[in-house]
């Protein structure tokens, strides 16, 4: 990455900044309803349960650079996925892509062409590749769907080519997934969303169900077709080395929001939010912050039953009392965007 990348990418999420991001998502918020069935809750007088897994979340995304996001199993990053790639409307917010509404164009005539313009890599490639279908079928599907080839020579060229781009042969085509290893199966799930040509690609941890050998190589191809396409990644991982490896900027949340927000050289050589330092203290020495390496303390609340104030309160060493009432809100502070009472009265 060059030395300008950092701070273009900062530019994304700077509010001064006037070239509009390729992504931008304005207080995108997603709350289930995890009620009893309606019987129950009236025998019983309960009322309704509402679960907020997503609840507020703003970011920007510059055209060729990848956003990740982290934290804990729990905190949201699936739902900001799915989000995203308009498997759920929102709640509240939505996100802008391109200039376009999104979420908008999801639920109208503009539907397939953003479904085209953005698309999903998964975890699991086991599970997200059709076992009974051939590779060719498997890669051309979303050509077929979206009528982007007529005849079966220039589906067989096109096929060859996706395959050919993340390392395969097209003599993978005749093969079925369970013919692969799970590496290969991860690179056929990537053939196949770039199929489309898209320009945003949402991966919710891409390469957490693989060897670690594995991992890395999948991630090398991921940066190359980046930088061959001008691809914009949203980048889904509780695994902070491989953050390291592929962020332009870095986003933490914790229980459905956002803590933490800035370019990954700042977050990992000076992380602010005492929940960032938490989350990096406890990683094997990647990065000497001078800090011994400390396990990750305590437990996520229920995201039932959130604490009042600052979510990260009761496992937090600087809460005092303002913590436990106000909800620290992300605001703009030397470059980063952060929600923590400490860091903004000078007290961390
Ligand atoms: N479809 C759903 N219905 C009800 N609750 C859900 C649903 N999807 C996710 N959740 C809840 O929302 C929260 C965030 O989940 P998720 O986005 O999957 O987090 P992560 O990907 O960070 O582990 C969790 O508490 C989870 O149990
Ligand atoms: S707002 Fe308070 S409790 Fe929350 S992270 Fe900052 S210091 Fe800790
Ligand atoms: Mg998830």
């Amino acid at each position: 990455m060059s030395a300008a990348a950092p701070a273009a990418g900062a530019a994304a999420n700077d509010p001064g900044n006037a070239a509009p991001p390729l992504v931008q998502a304005h207080d995108l918020a997603k709350t289930f309803d995890v009620s009893a069935p309606w019987l129950n809750r009236v025998l019983e007088r309960r009322p309704r349960t509402l679960l907020h897994a997503v609840d507020g979340v703003d970011f920007g995304i510059e055209r060729g650079k990848t956003l990740a996001l982290v934290g804990e199993s729990g905190c949201g990053k699936s739902t900001v996925a799915r989000l995203l790639v308009g498997l759920y409307p929102p709640t509240r917010g939505g996100f802008v892509f391109d200039g376009e509404d999104a979420h908008a164009a999801f639920q109208g005539r503009g539907a397939r062409a953003m479904r085209r313009r953005i698309q999903m890599i998964f975890q699991d490639p086991y599970a997200s590749l059709n076992p009974r279908w051939q590779v060719a079928d498997i890669v051309g599907e979303p050509l077929h769907e979206h009528g982007l080839v007529t005849d079966k020579a220039a589906l067989a060229q096109r096929v060859g080519e996706l395959l050919g781009s993340v390392g395969l042969s097209p003599q993978d085509m005749a093969k079925y997934p369970h013919q692969f290893s799970g590496g290969q199966r991860q690179r056929i799930s990537i053939a196949r969303a770039l199929a489309t040509e898209p320009e945003f690609l949402v991966c919710d941890e891409p390469t957490s169900a693989l060897d670690v050998s594995v991992q890395a190589q999948v991630l090398n191809i991921m940066k190359d077709l980046q930088r061959q396409r001008q691809l914009t990644y949203l980048f889904i991982s509780h695994n902070l080395a491989v953050v390291h490896h592929v962020s332009d900027q870095v986003g933490v949340m914790y229980l459905g929001r956002l803590v933490e927000l800035a370019d990954k050289r700042q977050l990992f050589d000076a992380p602010r939010h005492p929940y960032t330092r938490m989350l990096l203290d406890a990683i094997p020495k990647m990065h000497d912050t001078g800090r011994p390496r400390t396990p990750v303390q305590g437990e996520v609340p229920n995201p039932l039953n959130p604490p009042p104030g600052c979510a990260f309160n009761p496992r937090c060493p600087h809460a005092n009392a303002r913590c436990r009432a106000e909800r620290p809100q992300l605001q703009s502070l030397g470059g980063i965007r952060i929600a923590c009472h400490a860091v903004q009265e000078g007290r961390v």
